[in-house]
């Protein structure tokens, strides 16, 4: 197994994509789903957003050595820039003999929004409805009797009095809605506005928005690992000094907005790669992280990093976590459901905790390198052979120039073309 493991990084495309059918029982459609020789077709395409011309790709890459839950999972991750995939791979590594991540969600409720205005006497309106609770929850629960069957539907409600605002007071209604598998905007926003008409008839007011918050505060994913101190130490760097500047840098995002941003970003790194990869809709995804962050009224890190009583690293992962595995993309995207199928996943809970877990590890990945060797030395290798395609450089060539950028610590294009136009004479 580990040795399986080391060797991922060298073997060819050919061998990663017969590594990924053995390991997880694939149909050739679905390998090819996964290596860019299937997938979404334009066809499919033209269903999914209007005026379709055709597919961007991405590429995609599976993360190594993940340990979750005391389970082996390979991740598929989407994405664009270098060092992510490796970093979070070299983490869940270092994580490994500390048990790996540890990881778990609350329930998948989300909550839907009705803006009610117009309303005479606000406060009493507000009473009205959390005294008819149990009839606007029976009213809501039938709305989609296919969540009921699976055991979901709404769960409470929650009303809000605003009381200044630019139009003057009004009502915030929360239907507290239980949404398993789905990620849920389209339950949420269904069941409100089938709901508006009851509302009104409750408060005497007018509905105006109806739909989901991507605050989805009551729908959250948790995370955990402890790194032993003895994995910690590299190069020059001793263990005690890894650890210590890495809960230095995370004390930094914990009280700066600005750092707390970009921290949070080497999480979303993660994070959004596998939201990405499973068909998911990232923007929710992001809306939520970064509401969460600064949920006390200041921005903040969504991560901790800690000395434990054995003076080992221990990191934690907070976030709302709105994915799904039913409906939208993630049925329909031939490559989203095999990368599913890849960590064999059985429910939207499972894949929040796998994409949790990788958002710890990927914030891992970002610290140690900024409070060690600094950031920029892990990803030239990568960046200059993506200069030096850009250059025009192919087969052993991009390897080859790449290496001499390196060597003369100039990763620049117009160094990468003049080296090629020198080579070609
Ligand atoms: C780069 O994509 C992400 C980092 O900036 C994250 C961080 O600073 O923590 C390296």
């Amino acid at each position: 197994m580990e040795a399986a493991r080391v060797k991922f990084y060298n073997l060819s495309l050919q061998e990663r994509a017969r590594w990924i059918a053995e390991r997880a029982g694939l149909s050739p459609a679905e390998v090819a789903a996964l290596t860019g020789a299937g997938g979404l077709t334009p066809e499919q395409a033209d269903h999914m957003i209007e005026n379709a011309v055709g597919l961007h790709a991405l590429p995609l890459g599976i993360a190594q050595n993940f340990l979750i839950n005391g389970r082996e999972v390979p991740v598929p991750m989407v994405i664009e820039e270098p060092s992510v995939v490796a970093g979070a791979s070299f983490m869940a590594r270092l994580a490994r003999s500390g048990g790996g991540f540890i990881a778990h969600v609350t329930a998948p409720e989300m909550i839907g929004q009705m803006q009610i205005v117009r309303l005479a006497n606000p406060v009493l309106a507000r009473m009205m409805l959390l005294e008819r609770q149990a009839e606007l929850l029976e009213e809501a629960g039938k709305i989609d009797p296919v969540l009921a069957r699976l055991g979901g539907g709404p769960r409470g409600i929650e009303v809000r009095l605003i009381e200044e605002s630019p139009i003057g007071p009004f009502l915030v209604l929360h239907l507290i809605y239980d949404v398993r598998d789905a990620m849920g905007a389209n339950a949420i926003n269904t069941a409100t506005e089938k709901l508006a008409p009851l509302v009104e008839t409750i408060t005497g007011g007018k509905v105006h928005l109806r739909i989901l918050s991507n605050l989805a505060d009551r729908r959250l994913a948790r995370a955990r690992c402890t790194i032993r101190l003895e994995e910690l130490a590299f190069g020059d760097f001793s263990a005690e000094a890894v650890r210590d500047g890495i809960v230095a840098a995370w004390a930094f995002a914990a009280v700066d907005p600005y750092r707390a941003a970009t921290h949070n970003k080497g999480i979303m790194n993660g994070v959004d790669a596998v939201v990405i990869a499973t068909g998911n809709d990232w923007r929710a995804v992001e809306a939520g992280a970064h509401a969460y962050a600064a949920r006390n009224g200041r921005y903040t890190s969504l991560s901790t990093w800690n000395v434990d009583a054995e003076g080992n690293l221990a990191g934690t992962l907070e976030m709302p976590m709105a994915v799904g595995i039913v409906g939208g993309a993630t049925r329909v995207h031939p490559t989203a459901k095999a990368a599913l199928k890849l960590m064999n996943i059985q429910t939207a809970g499972e894949l929040a905790e796998i994409i949790v877990s990788v958002g710890l590890a990927q914030n891992l990945a970002a610290l140690r390198a900024l409070a060690s060797e600094g950031i920029q030395r892990g990803h030239m290798g990568l960046h200059a052979r993506q200069v030096a395609i850009a250059a025009g450089a192919e087969g052993d060539l991009v390897d080859r120039l790449a290496g001499q950028l390196i060597a003369e610590k100039k990763v620049r294009i117009d160094r990468a073309e003049e080296i090629l136009r020198e080579w070609s004479h």
